[in-house]
C-alpha cells in the first residue's frame, strides 16, 4: 500500500487557485498533490470519488465558546467541547480555536489554561486549541506570557465592553505591550460599554424591554468609536491586533484606513452580519432573543452588502462563527429566566449574548455563491490558520506539511437545495438562527488528518469523540510589529 487514501475527480480548492487535481493521504498528511489521473496506478487503502466537487482544507474557525461559566451574568454556554466539536465536524470544520476564559478575581492565566485543558481533552472531534480571555491582566498574569507561548498558546482576548470582562485603556496598554513583547496576538471585543449602558437605561426608562431594544441599545456608534479606539492603542504600542465580529461598514472603514496606512490591523467578521438583520431581533413574542448578539445584525441589507464588500477587498482577515449559545428554553421550570410575570416580553438586558454557528459557518458561506472560492477558503481557513500560528500544518494543501484535513462539497445538482431545521444540526442547542434557510451547498465529506469524520450519506457522523488533539501554535505568520525593536518610552 502506497497511500492510505486518495480524492480523485474533485475541484481542489485553496487560497491560491482553482485546479483539477487529485490528492493523496499518507498516514495524517497530504503526500502529494499531483494532475488528474496521476494516481491510477497507485495502491491506496481508499479512493474517495470527489467526482466534480469542490475539496477544499478543512475549515479553521478561531472563534467557539465552549463550556464557559456565566461570565456574562446571564446563563452559561449550551455547548460542552464534545458537542461543540461534534457540530463543527458536521459542516466542514475541522480545527477550532475556543476561549479559555480567566475570571476577575483571578490572578493566573496558567490555571485557566489548564482547567480549559481538562474539559477538553479526550472530548474533541476536531482538532483545537485556546486563546487565553484575559479578565485580569495583573502582573503576575502578564507574566505568564512566555509561559503561555511555551504551552503552545499564541493568541488572547480582551474586551473594551461587559462589566464582568471590560479592560480600561491602561489595561489594555498593558496587555498589548506584554503581547507585543512575546510575539502574541491580541484579539479585541471593540464596544463603548459607557454607551451601551447608557442607551439601555433610556430605553428602560422609555418602557422598551423586548428583544429588538438589544439591536437599539448596542449602536454600530459603540463600535466605531471603540474600534477607532482600539486602533489607536494598537498604533501607540506597535503590537498587532484582530479586531473581533465586527459588525459595522462604518467600522470597517477605520479598519481599512489603519491597513492603508500600514498597520498591523487585522479583523473578523461573522455569518450573523452577513444573514441578518435588526429585523430578525424583531420576530413575534420572545423568538427575536434567538438572534440577540453583540455587536448585533444592524439595520439592514446595505449593511450586509458592505460587510461583504470588506471581505471582497480584504478588509477581514477571517470569518468567524462567534458560535456562542445558550438554550433558548432555559430553564426547569418551564419559563425563561429572563421572562417574568411583570416583563411578559422578557427583558433584553437579561438575553445572554450570542447564537449558535459552528457548524452553518461554511455551508452558508457556500450557499450564498458571492465570494471567489479562493477568496472563501483564504477566509475561512487558511488565514486564521496563518494568524494563529498553525500554517501550513492547517489551511493548506502542502505535500509532505499540511495535515490531510479536508472538506469535500456536493458537485452542483448533487445535492437538493433544501431548508434548515435545527434537527439536522448537531449541536447541543434548541434553536438555530438559520431555521427555514434554504441551503444550496453542504459538506458530503469531512476528513480529520487523514480519517472520515462526517460521510452525509454514510452514516453521518462516523468521526470518535476523543479523535481532535489540541494544537500547539507558533506566532502568527501575518502581518506583525512593524518594528523589531523593543517599545521604549525614550522614543516619545
Ligand atoms: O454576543 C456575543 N458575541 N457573545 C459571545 C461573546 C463575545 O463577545 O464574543
Ligand atoms: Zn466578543
Ligand atoms: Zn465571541
Ligand atoms: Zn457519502
Amino acid at each position: 500500500i502506497e497511500y492510505d487514501l486518495l480524492i480523485v475527480n474533485g475541484l481542489v480548492v485553496t487560497d491560491q487557485e482553482v485546479r483539477e487535481v487529485d490528492i493523496a493521504i499518507k498516514h495524517d498528511k497530504i503526500a502529494a498533490v499531483e494532475a488528474r489521473g496521476s494516481f491510477k496506478n497507485a495502491k491506496a487503502a481508499q479512493v474517495i470519488d470527489a467526482d466534480g466537487g469542490c475539496v477544499m482544507p478543512g475549515g479553521v474557525d478561531a472563534h467557539v465558546h465552549l463550556e464557559e461559566p456565566p461570565l456574562f451574568g446571564k446563563g452559561s454556554s449550551a455547548d460542552t467541547f464534545e458537542t461543540g466539536s461534534r457540530s463543527a465536524v458536521c459542516g466542514g470544520t475541522t480545527s477550532i480555536i475556543v476561549f479559555a476564559p480567566q475570571q476577575k478575581n483571578e490572578d493566573t492565566l496558567m490555571t485557566t489554561l489548564k482547567a480549559t485543558h481538562a474539559k477538553a481533552e479526550g472530548k474533541c472531534y476536531s482538532d483545537y486549541s485556546f486563546h487565553l480571555l484575559i479578565a485580569n491582566p495583573s502582573e503576575n498574569a502578564l507574566s505568564e506570557f512566555p509561559a503561555l507561548r511555551e504551552a503552545g498558546i499564541s493568541s488572547l482576548k480582551i474586551y473594551m465592553t461587559y462589566a464582568a470582562l471590560q479592560l480600561n485603556d491602561g489595561q489594555i496598554l498593558d496587555v498589548l505591550l506584554a503581547a507585543r513583547q512575546h510575539k502574541i496576538t491580541t484579539m479585541i471585543h471593540a464596544e463603548n460599554n459607557d454607551l451601551i449602558l447608557w442607551m439601555t437605561a433610556q430605553l428602560e426608562k422609555r418602557k422598551m424591554f423586548q428583544p429588538k431594544y438589544h439591536a437599539t441599545s448596542h449602536p454600530a456608534m459603540a463600535e466605531v468609536e471603540a474600534t477607532y479606539r482600539a486602533i489607536c492603542l494598537s498604533e501607540f504600542i506597535d503590537a498587532p491586533i484582530l479586531l473581533v465580529h465586527i459588525s459595522s461598514p462604518a467600522a470597517a472603514k477605520h479598519i481599512k484606513q489603519a491597513q492603508d496606512r500600514g498597520l498591523p490591523i487585522h479583523a473578523e467578521t461573522c455569518p450573523q452580519y452577513l444573514f441578518l438583520t435588526k429585523a430578525d431581533l424583531d420576530k413575534p413574542g420572545f423568538e427575536g432573543a434567538k438572534c440577540v448578539c453583540s455587536p448585533p445584525p444592524r439595520e439592514s441589507e446595505q449593511d450586509q452588502e458592505g460587510i461583504w464588500r470588506g471581505l471582497e477587498d480584504g478588509t477581514f482577515t477571517v470569518l468567524s462563527s462567534d458560535h456562542c449559545p445558550f438554550l433558548y428554553d432555559d430553564n426547569e421550570t418551564g419559563k425563561k429566566t429572563c421572562i417574568t410575570d411583570e416583563y411578559p416580553e422578557g427583558q433584553f438586558k437579561y438575553i445572554p449574548n450570542g447564537c449558535p454557528g459552528v457548524e452553518t459557518r461554511l455551508p452558508l458561506a457556500m450557499s450564498a455563491e458571492r465570494l471567489p472560492l479562493t477568496k472563501l477558503v483564504e477566509v475561512t481557513s487558511t488565514n486564521a490558520a496563518k494568524l494563529y500560528g498553525l500554517y501550513p500544518r492547517k489551511g493548506a494543501f502542502i505535500a509532505g506539511e499540511s495535515d490531510a484535513d479536508i472538506v469535500i462539497w456536493y458537485p452542483q445538482d448533487k445535492l437538493q437545495p433544501f431548508q434548515l431545521k435545527n434537527e439536522m444540526l448537531h449541536h447541543n442547542v434548541d434553536y438555530s438562527p438559520y431555521e427555514g434557510k434554504t441551503f444550496k451547498h453542504w459538506p458530503r465529506y469531512t476528513i480529520l488528518r487523514g480519517q472520515v469524520v462526517w460521510d452525509r450519506d454514510g452514516g453521518g457522523l462516523v468521526g470518535q469523540r476523543g479523535q481532535g488533539t489540541f494544537l500547539h501554535r507558533g506566532p502568527s505568520s501575518l502581518k506583525g510589529s512593524l518594528s523589531d525593536e523593543p517599545w521604549d518610552i525614550r522614543g516619545f
